[in-house]
């Protein structure tokens, strides 16, 4: 196999099982890499790259940003508070200005569903999805899976369950995604308010039991409360929310048997995940995924680059 059959990342919908291994075995050599003395290589220092933020974040800014740099990369980063869009500029006209100023790649966080793939269409750019709206967050699909191997050793077989927001969680579907292309085994776990309609269709068991879902599964990512989008009346409260269905370690310790767990992050303590479970060397590996993160990004990257015309 010589490179990936896409030319954007927009979602691990369209990647194949072979794009996934391609990933993975790049981003092992990057993971050496990042662990020695001298973390950084020439292979992108022709490339410029354009970090274009219209929606908060900190570990996916910072890590492709790292990411970036460790590839020797020229960047420019963006955020939208701080950009001419507070003035009415569209999408198109403030991508096209930054391309126009030679700019290769981009990577874009929106609030949309649907923002990157618009682009991908639309400019002539690659274009890497960093999280579009309710839609998907390939690099931590991809991240997720990579730190459940490394843990595992494998996918294949595993039961994961995801437990939380499943209705707005872009991570929900780009984990879903991935884990089921490789052979695991997913549940998605929730008050039924918070599971939309269509997930059964996507192959994965649904429990709205939290205790049912530990005692199945081998690995928990745990999702955030979305705060910011539970308007709707969801659940009667957040202390109802952690009560039913919180991680904390009096229910991992009454299940009795090994469980690995995850969060994305941002964490809300004492909502979804409590800190002795969150902070426990014992069952979590929070860290891990974000130390991860930067390998995929870096892996990510360097293939989509090959895509570029450098002429
Ligand atoms: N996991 C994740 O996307 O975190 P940020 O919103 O901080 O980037």
């Amino acid at each position: 196999m010589t490179g990936l059959s896409v030319k954007h990342l927009i979602g691990i919908k369209y990647l194949t099982h072979e794009d996934v291994a391609l990933i993975f075995e790049t981003a092992d050599n990057f993971k050496q890499l990042i662990n020695r003395p001298i973390k950084k290589v020439p292979s992108l220092r022709d490339i410029t790259i354009a970090n274009a933020f219209f929606e908060n974040s900190t570990r996916t800014r910072l890590s492709f940003e790292l990411a970036e740099k460790r590839l020797s990369a020229d960047i420019i980063n963006f955020s939208a508070s701080t950009s001419s869009v507070t003035k009415g500029e569209t999408l198109l006209d403030t991508i096209n200005n930054v391309i126009a100023m030679k700019v290769d790649m981009i990577v874009m966080r929106h609030p949309n569903p649907g923002a990157a793939n618009f682009l991908a269409q639309n400019v002539n750019a690659i274009i890497v999805n960093a999280g579009d709206g309710t839609h998907e967050h390939p690099t931590q699909g991809l991240l997720d899976a990579y730190s459940i191997r490394e843990k595992h050793g494998k996918i294949e077989g595993l039961k994961v369950a995801i437990i939380g927001d499943i209705l707005h969680s872009r991570v929900a579907l780009s984990n879903i995604f991935t884990l089921t292309k490789l052979g695991a085994e997913v549940m998605v776990c929730a008050p039924p308010t918070l599971i939309p309609k269509f997930i059964a269709s996507l192959g994965v068991k649904v429990e709205y039991n939290v205790n049912k879902a530990l005692e199945w599964c081998d690995v928990a990512n745990v999702l955030r409360i979305q705060l910011e989008r539970q308007q709707g009346g969801y659940f009667p409260s957040l202390r109802e929310y952690s009560m039913a269905y919180g991680i904390n370690l009096d229910r991992l310790q009454k299940i009795g048997k090994p469980i690995t767990i995850m969060h994305p992050g941002p964490i809300n303590r004492g909502v979804e995940l409590d800190s002795n479970v969150a902070d426990s060397t014992e069952y979590s590996i929070i860290l891990d995924q974000v130390e991860n993160g930067v390998a995929i990004r870096m892996a990510v990257l360097y293939l989509l680059a090959a895509r570029v015309d450098r002429s």
